[in-house]
């Protein structure tokens, strides 16, 4: 200590032995880890008990004083008996555990660990589920804040095996690959990618958008969300390049398909809009990636179909199971879902929802040619995909309660945009 400090040691501050703990600091700086030590043994030591602190390093004196006065800690200085026994005694105030006194766990009350709340406060904010919080932390605008409308136990599973099936568009596809195609065809081609291009995008939209709004709390369902824009990211990335392959300017965007997706983007609730778009939306679309696949005149169109149908069968699988869950505890809310299924319907009424063109070049593209005989072929595997996207939503929603009658009847109502 230094002499300043000696003249400093306030009357009467003479000498203890009533300190049990001592901390001796040696040659170790106050700001190098000296604090570190200090509050260990200050919480060691416990409310209103006192450690003495001793060392060498330069200014020590006047880092303890600061210190102590900025985290409530009395300070003493003291002269021991023995020679140049000079020390500090630092009293724990207690400031450090009254801030934590009414911090409370970010879990289910009574659930220790990882689990998940029932509802989630804003007041959580972004902490880590299994975190402690301190009192007082601010309120974030997360409008999901209920575990039924949003959790699935198999969130996490998806989770992990979307982020496993992550492919890169530069090497999964082959995009130096020749081959020959007619001119009209690569035509009906470019039409589906456009197509297809601003479906993807409503998709990549619709989850980024309920992202902002959920609360982290449910992080898996987040995480889910955030793996699916980056698929549908991938999904317009590789439409793109196919429809730009050989062609400088892409297909035609109706009023009708505009029409149909802005319904799904507007859409303000997260379960209606994850079963518009998830499980019939992109339920149909598993079915037209396929046909595309199929059906597909080169290459590069097949598998940037495959890749985008594979990702596609997580995203209705996930909207089927936190629908379903949801369900299974809210079964008054079914008739929404089938009223979200009418209203959407009615919006559109007056539209011509998927656009001639798009129909057109997906007929032309599984005949394969302006040939009569191969014309009938196509027109027979477009209706064959028609009846098949049918029985996919009929069979969806059977599995979310729906009765056969219902299905049939609400999978007769959604958009003939496919989305
Ligand atoms: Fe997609
Ligand atoms: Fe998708």
């Amino acid at each position: 200590m230094s002499n300043e400090a000696r003249r400093d040691a306030p009357p009467g501050s003479y000498v203890t032995n009533h300190a049990d703990r001592t901390l001796e600091l040696e040659s170790l700086g106050f700001a190098e880890g000296g604090y570190l030590l200090l509050k260990r043994a200050l919480r060691d030591a416990g409310l209103g008990r006192p450690v003495v602190v001793t060392g060498t390093a330069p200014g020590l004196e006047v880092d303890l004083r600061a210190w102590c006065r900025a985290e409530g800690h009395r300070f003493e200085w003291q002269r021991h008996t023995e020679p140049d026994g000079e020390c500090a005694v630092i009293f724990n105030g207690g400031a450090e555990s009254a801030r934590w006194a009414d911090a409370r766990l970010v879990g289910a009350p009574g659930a220790s660990g990882d689990s998940v709340a029932e509802h989630a406060p804003r007041t959580w904010g972004l902490a880590a589920r299994g975190a402690t919080i301190e009192a007082g932390t601010p309120e974030f605008d997360f409008h999901l804040v209920d575990k039924v409308d949003v959790w699935s136990d198999d969130a996490a599973r998806i989770y992990q095996q979307a982020v496993a099936a992550q492919w890169d568009p530069e090497t999964a596809i082959l995009w130096e690959t020749s081959f020959a195609i007619a001119d009209d065809i690569e035509d009906a081609v470019v039409q589906i990618m456009t197509y297809l291009i601003e479906n993807e995008t409503a998709a990549l939209i619709i989850p980024s958008r309920f992202i902002a709004q959920m609360h982290p709390h449910f992080r898996e369902v987040m995480q889910v969300l955030a793996v699916q824009a980056a698929d549908e990211a991938r999904h317009i990335e590789v439409f793109t390049r196919r429809a730009r392959l050989r062609r400088g300017q892409l297909g035609l965007s109706t009023i009708g398909g505009q029409a149909s997706l802005k319904t799904l983007v507007d859409e303000p609730d997260f379960a209606i809009a994850s079963f518009l778009l998830s499980v019939l939306g992109e339920g149909t679309f598993l079915s037209l990636l396929w046909f595309i696949e199929q059906y597909a005149p080169d290459p590069v169109t097949a598998a940037v179909a495959r890749l985008a149908a594979q990702d596609e069968a997580r995203h209705v699988a996930f909207g089927l199971a936190h629908l379903a869950q949801h369900l299974s505890r809210e079964p008054e809310f079914r008739p929404r879902l089938a009223d979200a299924i009418r209203r959407r319907h009615d919006a559109l009424m007056h539209t011509a929802g998927l656009n001639a063109e798009v129909f057109d070049a997906l007929l032309l593209m599984a005949a394969g040619s302006w040939n009569h005989l191969a014309l009938r072929d196509g027109s027979r595997r477009l209706m064959q995909l028609t009846r098949e996207m049918d029985e996919g939503r009929r069979k969806r929603l059977m599995r979310l309660g729906f009765t056969d009658a219902e299905a049939e009847e609400l999978s007769a109502l959604h958009t003939r945009n496919f989305m």
